[in-house]
């Protein structure tokens, strides 16, 4: 090979998980929705742009600027080496974020235990990474799950098993089953991944007494449960919300996984996790599963940029540490489109039986979530990318595949509708193009 050859790789010499459809599922569908700008898109889980606001990102760093010093007494130089150096591995904000936590959801923690991170999605990666000890290790996963998760799992060599969701959020016999069936084959579940509020994609909540019962069974087979919260507080009725699992949690069984992307800024790039887990080594206590994590981010992020934390940490000191009340106008327009979304369903399909919780009867059916951004339509024939295709060029109307969602290639008859990024009037388009797609389809003739 001569000098000036061009060097060429292969896709086979690479890391395995490349090419992977859990790591194409994204840049597919954002492929998608780039070739086909006029389509209105209730595909996209993003927050609604029309509440990004530049001045508010300067004031939220003034904020957390002056927190530093008037609460904190650091010196100016102090205060400024924290927001523009290397920082601390584990973050600057850890504070407020368990200030948060017990202001909010009435979790105590040690910020201690408080690793911050670049979004949840390194969150997972880390902790995923730590957890993968060895070729035995497998991560359970309530299905269908969030297509990040699969994608860092196979990142990390640690296989997925799918765990049933259905109408409670998680189903304790096939998770007990799907743990004994693993170590009957001398593997090793390390924890199962779940999200108990407005699940992505099912848009299912688990109840207060189940969440109990799903710690009681962790507890009985001895099982971490990573909790991913990011959709927890946009409910959309006014009762209380149940507790969070790591509220519950009263023996370190639960990591819990947090996002600032729909409660703050997705391009602030923050998230964090939550790993007080005591830690032995050969010679005693190592510190907390915290520590391992920071350990891990040191080699990969080496911290979370301090200036986006500060963004972060600043819109939190405004709202008294409480996304509840930084997110009011937040959650009634998502509650107000999960409304209009469903009610725009149910005026379009009037002829299909009674709407279920669940969509899993024959017809067009919808799932009715409790808040959240997503509903899942289940229709009678095949829903996969050539149909989104077909459905974003002829009809102009993104959504999701359900199909990206579960980790195997078995056909699928379900979308996903998002509410987030879109205004009831988008909506009202989005779902006269869809009611098209589906009845077209409905009425095609077979073969
Ligand atoms: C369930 C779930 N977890 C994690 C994330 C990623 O969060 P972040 O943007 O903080 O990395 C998302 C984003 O959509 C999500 O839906």
């Amino acid at each position: 090979m001569s000098a000036a050859e061009p060097v060429d790789l292969t896709v086979a010499d690479l890391h395995p998980a490349l090419g992977d459809p859990a790591l194409t599922s994204m840049n597919f569908l954002n492929e998608v929705s780039e070739r086909h700008p006029g389509a209105v898109s209730l595909a996209a889980g993003r927050p609604y742009e029309e509440f990004f606001d530049v001045a508010a990102v300067h004031r939220h760093l003034d904020t957390f600027h002056r927190h530093l010093v008037d609460d904190l007494g650091h010196r100016p130089e102090q205060a400024r080496r924290l927001l523009l150096q290397y920082g601390r591995t584990k973050g600057i904000v850890h504070h407020l974020i368990a200030r948060n936590l017990a202001v909010d959801e009435g979790i105590t923690v040690d910020p201690e235990d408080v690793v911050v991170t670049v979004g949840c999605q390194e969150a997972m990666f880390l902790v995923l990474r730590a957890l993968r000890a060895g070729p035995a290790d497998v991560l359970l996963a309530v299905a269908p799950t969030y297509v990040g998760l699969t994608g860092a799992a196979r990142l990390v060599d640690l296989p997925v098993w799918p765990v049933a969701g259905g109408p409670t959020g998680v189903d304790l016999a096939d998770l007990a089953d799907q743990v004994r069936r693993a170590r009957a084959a001398g593997l090793r579940p390390r924890a199962c991944y779940l999200m108990p509020d407005f699940a992505n994609p099912s848009g299912v909540s688990i109840d207060t007494a189940h969440r109990q019962r799903l710690l009681n069974l962790a507890a009985q087979e001895d099982l971490l449960l990573l909790e991913d919260n990011p959709y927890g507080l946009f409910h959309s009725d006014d009762g209380p919300r149940p507790p969070t699992l790591k509220a519950l949690d009263t023996s370190r069984r639960v990591v819990y996984l947090g996002s600032f992307a729909k409660t703050v800024l997705p391009g602030a790039r923050v998230g964090y996790v939550v790993a007080d887990q005591r830690v032995g080594g050969p010679a005693g206590p190592v510190g907390t599963l915290a520590d391992q994590l920071a350990m891990i981010k040191s080699m990969v992020t080496v911290n979370t940029s301090p200036i986006a934390q500060a963004v972060i940490g600043g819109r939190l000191l405004e709202h008294g540490c409480s996304l509840v009340a930084a997110n009011t106008r937040e959650r009634s327009a998502y509650t107000r489109n999960l409304r209009h979304l469903v009610a725009g369903l149910t005026r379009r399909f009037p002829d299909q039986p009674d709407r279920l919780a669940q969509a899993d009867q024959p017809g067009v059916r919808w799932t009715v979530p409790a808040g959240g951004f997503f509903v899942v339509v289940t229709v009678p024939f095949e829903v996969d990318d050539a149909l989104l295709d077909r459905s974003a060029r002829d009809y102009g109307v993104l959504w999701t595949p359900m199909a990206h969602f579960y980790d195997d290639t078995a056909p699928v008859c379900a979308l996903r509708l998002s509410v987030s990024a879109v205004t009831p009037e988008q909506i009202d388009v989005g779902l006269d193009r869809l009611a098209e797609l589906i009845t077209d389809e409905l009425t095609r003739p077979a073969g």
